[in-house]
Formats: C-alpha cells, structure tokens, sequence
C-alpha cells in the first residue's frame, strides 16, 4: 500500500550526504537497489539519480512495525527514510560517494511498490536493447544512462551561458512549417484547415535563421530538434537536437573564432578535456587525399598514398585499367600486419566490396623482405620495389590498394583504414581530435537526378575566386562551407550565405530550378533578400553526436531520453501507429495501401 509523505520533505539526494552531515538526522527518498538481511539488522541500498547510500534499518532504532515493513522491501520500491547519518563501522566501500557513511534509519515509509523489473537496474547491463528500449523509463534508471542526460544537459547549459555571454539570442522558430532544404525526406503533417496541403518537420532552422538575420537580430541560436526522415545509423535519428547559431556581418574566421571557444568551453567545464585552440584547419581536398574522407580522424596515420604514376605501366591490369578509365590507384600501409592470415585479408577484401571496391590488392613485406601478393607475379621486381618505397613499406607491413573510380577508391581506403584501427584498438575514446574541414565544393552531380545538387545547401555562398566557374565547370566551384569533425565524427556543419540576389538566382539556374520554381519554394527568403540583408553565416552542431563522442558511448541512442530503433519506431509507446477513421477522415486523408500501415 501507497504511504503518503505528509510531514517529511527530502532534504538530501542520497550522494549528497557526507561525512560532514554525521550526527544529523536526514530524509532521504529514492528506489530500493537492494537489500540484505543480516538478523536483527537489515541493510538498504538506496538509489536515486546522483547515486547511492546505505541505509541500516537496526532492531533496536527503529520501531518494530518500521523492521517489519523494512523486512518486505523488494528492489524498485520507492521510499523515503528519516534516519541519523553515522559513521560506517565495518566494510567502508572506496568505490561509493557515501561509501564511509550510513544512514541509521529511525522512519520509513513505502511510498511505492514495484513489480520486479525485466532486467536488473544496474550499470553496464547485457539485457537486450530491445527490451530496454521497451522499458526505457526503466532503462533511465540506470546509472550510465543518468550520467549521460546528467551531462547533456551540463552541456546545454554551457552552450546557453556562452552564447548568452557572446551576445547570441535564444530564438524560437516554427515546427509546423514548410519544406526545407537540408537534402533529406520531409515528415509532413497534414492539415485539418486547409485538406490535401501538408506542413513539413524542419530539417533544420536554416530559412529562419537567415530571415532573422535580415530582421536584425545579428547573432541568433536555438538548441532545436530537427526532423529528417532518412535511414537510421548509429549517429542517425528521425528526430536529433542542433545547437543552431547564425551570425551578421561575418565570414568565415569569425564563425570559427566563437566556436572555437565554444568547444574549448564545453569540454572543460563538462568532461575536464583541454581543447588545444586554433583547432587545425584542412581542405576538403587534402582530406580526401589523406584520408579518403571528408571526415577524417586523425588519431591515427595509415593515410592514403596515390600510387598512380607508379604502377601506370605496370603489368598488372586491374591497376592499369582503373587509370585508363581516369581513375586512380592508392593505397594504406597497415604498418605490422604483415602476417595477417589469409582469412583476414579475404575478410578485408569483403569489407572493401561492401563500399564499392571490385577487390583489394594486397602485398604483405615477409621479414626477409620477400612478398606475398595477389599481384606481384603480374610486376617485375623494380615495379614492386618502387611500389613499396611508395608506400614507405617495411618488413611486416601489410600494403593495400584499391583502383577504381576516385569516388570509389576514396570511400573504400576510407572506410578500410578506419575499420583496421579499431581492429587494433587504436580508437581511443579518451583521445578528443578535432579537426575543420573547409572548402567543400559547391555542388555534386546526382546520377538519380541528373543535375548537380547543392552538397550543404542551396544558399551556401560560392569561394569568390571560384565564381567564374559557375557555368563552365560547375563541379570546380568551392563554397564557404565548413564541417567540425571530432574523431571522425561530424559533429557540426555550416557556412557562409550567399546575400547577393544576382549570385542567388545563377545558383538557382546552375541547380536546374526556374525563377519560378525558387519562387515557388523559397519566395519568402528571396523577397526578403530585397528588403536589405547583411552579409551572415552560421553553423549547427548535431548536439546528441557531441554528447554521444563526450560520453564515450557508441550509438546517440544512449544519449537521447526516448530514441527510435532502425525502423524510426518507438519501441515503447509502438509510435508510428494507426490513428482513428474519424481523424483521417476529418483530414480528408484515404489510405491507399491500407496494409501497410497496420501493426506487423
Ligand atoms: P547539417 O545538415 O550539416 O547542417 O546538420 C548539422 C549537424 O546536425 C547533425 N545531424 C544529425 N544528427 C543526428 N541525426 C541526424 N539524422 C542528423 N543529421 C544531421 C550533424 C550535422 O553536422 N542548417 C545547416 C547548418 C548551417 O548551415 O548552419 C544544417 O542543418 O552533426
Ligand atoms: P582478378 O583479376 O579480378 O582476379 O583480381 C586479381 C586481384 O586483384 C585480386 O586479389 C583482387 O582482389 C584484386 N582486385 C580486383 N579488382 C581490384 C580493384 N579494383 N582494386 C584493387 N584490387 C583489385
């Protein structure tokens, strides 16, 4: 039965008792973790969000109804206890806040029972995730998980006081709004007023803030959720948190300026990490070239080395094709992998098929400097000795190459070099590198739509000197746009903003949209635009990444209260789900394949 808590109010969080509270009487309210009879004492683990504490319920304290009702606490009941704060006589616990105190209980009162949870309440549990995700508001109890929230919101507050300081407003934008044009799929909510029109989820705040900034606000932020229906990922949500900022009359440098600051803030007043500052800056060209991505982490070496003009008359035609169809071939130094068994290296080639890559060539440098290759019977020996002074090869190193479309040779080195380090345990999540990436292009060609799209978006302010190209070579245009990548991680992106309307509308025209079509989409800014606009530029950072790469976890969902699983659902409140004929009627809405919306 439920007791009430009339007449006591909690005056600690367990963990915050301590032994300069000893010889204070406490009350103290939080979950059963566990307890342990030992004949006429009993002992209570107490839990609540900060921690826990040991509460002794003594025969001789306390009242024999309160023993009584001591000796039918099951864990997760909830309870508050008045107790005297005392000196722990035996068994000191290093490991806990209070581990050199207890709380002598004189009072107890159960203000809840519990059903015994599906999986124990306790850190680093092996339940499943499905079943956690079902119990998430149990799940939530779990000390990593608090930990977590614990320091998002640490971080938000940091954000908050920074920005506030720096003369950034906190501004509110629209969630029920119109298509915007961050690339992904919209969620659309229909609307009952206006039947067959639908308001779209923003993807981000991104037309807003600029309008704000044509209505002289000058340096905006908002920690705002955005909504993109794309496939889901470790680091990918339906729904995710940006820390969202733009700024007047600015470039480049100054975006970077604040929130180099903002970083080095961040992360030492939340997790104690210094953050070297200037944080160093590299093209998205050199970033390819070195790492074969446009999120390098530079924990580690094994970089990409262009072997091309070396093995462009070589005997063996994997290479020597891949360069006549003007790609190229390079390669990574796995540096003592040498004796990777056969298996490995098969697994290897797998993995590089995965990304696109027809093979993998390989050649490990045997101790005694002879090799092991899938291709060296196709090179003559100089070919080979070249090749691997190249790749700065030693005896014990494994070489790898990829040929094939630059694209592909990229995305398969990349991803190859990175999934080797974490074989070898060379992720450190204590190591925190930062690195921004710059001069992104412009644009990039979609084969799907055959046209160039804009790679950040369509507003995204072309690098001056490279205006001349808009037309004849528009895939040489670079952009004012930067990424803030953390362990290869994007944690952040953003740029500066085209403000010109002749520069808008040859944007539009190289992006295949007619005056009307912009119109149609992005009136309301392009009108705006007329009415006297600074030069601006922002940038928004993927919050729940930043908190996920800070807490050393592996997937954002440990960093979000209530995350969606693979297939965007909720896996406790069944969201997506069907909603009544009534409500679907009244939005003047058929379901056209009606089986596909009901539960499987
Ligand atoms: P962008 O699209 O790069 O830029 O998004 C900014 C940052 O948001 C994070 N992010 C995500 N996090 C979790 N789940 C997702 N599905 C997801 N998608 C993106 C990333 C990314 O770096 N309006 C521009 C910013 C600007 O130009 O100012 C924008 O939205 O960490
Ligand atoms: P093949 O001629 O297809 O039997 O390939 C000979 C060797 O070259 C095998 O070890 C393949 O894995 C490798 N290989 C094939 N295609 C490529 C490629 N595009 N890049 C690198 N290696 C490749």
């Amino acid at each position: 039965m439920a007791e009430s808590m009339k007449g006591l109010h909690r005056s600690h969080r367990c963990t915050e008792v301590s032994n300069k509270n000893i010889g204070e009487t406490v009350t103290v309210m939080g979950w059963v973790q566990k307890r342990r009879n030992l004949g006429s004492l009993i002992f209570i683990d107490l839990r609540d969000r900060s921690g826990l504490l040991q509460v002794v319920f003594d025969e001789n304290d306390v009242k024999a109804e309160g023993f009584a009702k001591a000796e039918t606490l099951r864990s997760e009941f909830v309870i508050a206890v008045v107790g005297k704060v005392t000196k722990r006589e035996a068994a000191v616990n290093e490991n806990l806040a209070t581990g050199d105190i207890e709380i002598r209980a004189t009072e107890l009162r159960i203000l809840s029972e519990a059903l015994t949870p599906p999986f124990p309440i306790e850190e680093n549990t092996s339940s499943k995730d499905d079943l956690r995700l079902k119990y998430r508001y149990l799940d939530l109890r779990r000390p990593n998980l608090q930990k977590n929230l614990i320091l998002r919101s640490n971080v938000a507050t940091l954000v908050r006081t920074f920005l506030a300081e720096e003369g950034f407003l906190e501004i509110e934008t629209p969630v029920l709004t119109k298509s915007t044009p961050e690339g992904a799929r919209d969620y659309l909510v229909p609307s009952r007023v206006h039947p067959g029109n639908f308001y779209a989820l923003p993807q981000s705040p991104q037309l807003f803030k600029q309008l704000l900034m044509c209505s002289g606000y000058d340096r905006y932020f908002q920690i705002v959720k955005c909504f993109r229906d794309e496939d889901l990922r470790a680091d990918r949500q339906p729904e995710f948190t940006q820390i969202d900022m733009e700024m007047s009359f600015v470039d480049v440098d100054d975006v970077i300026d604040v929130n180099e600051r903002l970083l080095a803030k961040m992360f030492k007043e939340s997790i104690g990490v210094d953050v070297k500052l200037p944080i160093q800056r590299m093209t998205y060209k050199e970033a390819m070239d070195r790492f074969g991505s446009d999120k390098p982490d530079t924990r580690f070496g094994m970089e990409l080395k262009d072997v091309s003009d070396i093995v462009k008359n070589c005997g063996f035609g994997v290479f020597t094709g891949a360069l006549e169809n003007g790609g190229s071939v390079r390669g990574i130094n796995a540096n003592g992998q040498g004796d990777m068994p056969r298996k490995k290296i098969d697994a290897l080639v797998e993995f590089a098929k995965g990304y696109g890559a027809k093979g993998l060539a390989y050649l490990s440098i045997n101790e005694d400097g002879t090799y092991k290759s899938s291709f060296a019977k196709f090179m003559s020996e100089e070919e080979l000795k070249a090749l691997v002074d190249a790749m700065e090869g030693k005896p014990g190193d494994l070489l790898l190459f990829a040929a094939d479309k630059n694209d592909t040779v990229f995305a398969v080195l990349g991803a190859l070099r990175i999934h080797i380090a974490d074989g070898l345990g060379l992720l450190d999540k204590n190591q925190f590198n930062f690195l921004w990436v710059t001069e992104f292009p412009l644009l990039e060609y979609s084969e799907e739509e055959e046209r160039f799209v804009a790679k950040h978006h369509p507003f995204t302010m072309p690098m001056e000197e490279d205006l001349q190209y808009l037309d004849s070579d528009p895939a040489r245009v670079r952009a004012k746009a930067y990424d803030i990548v953390l362990n290869g991680t994007e944690i952040g992106g953003g740029s500066v903003r085209i403000y010109q309307s002749d520069v808008q509308e040859k944007m539009f025209e190289v992006l295949g949209f007619s005056k009307e079509d912009a119109y149609d989409r992005f009136g309301f800014l392009l009108n705006a635009f007329k009415y006297g606009v600074p030069p601006h530029a922002g940038l928004a950072y993927g919050l729940d990444r930043l908190i996920m790469l800070m807490a050393k976890e592996d997937s954002i969902r440990e960093v979000i209260a209530f995350p969606k699983v693979k297939d965007a659902s909720c896996l406790m409140t069944d969201a997506p789900n069907v909603v009544d004929a009534k409500q679907l009627e009244e939005l003047a809405i058929a379901i056209s394949k009606a089986e596909e919306t009901t539960e499987e």
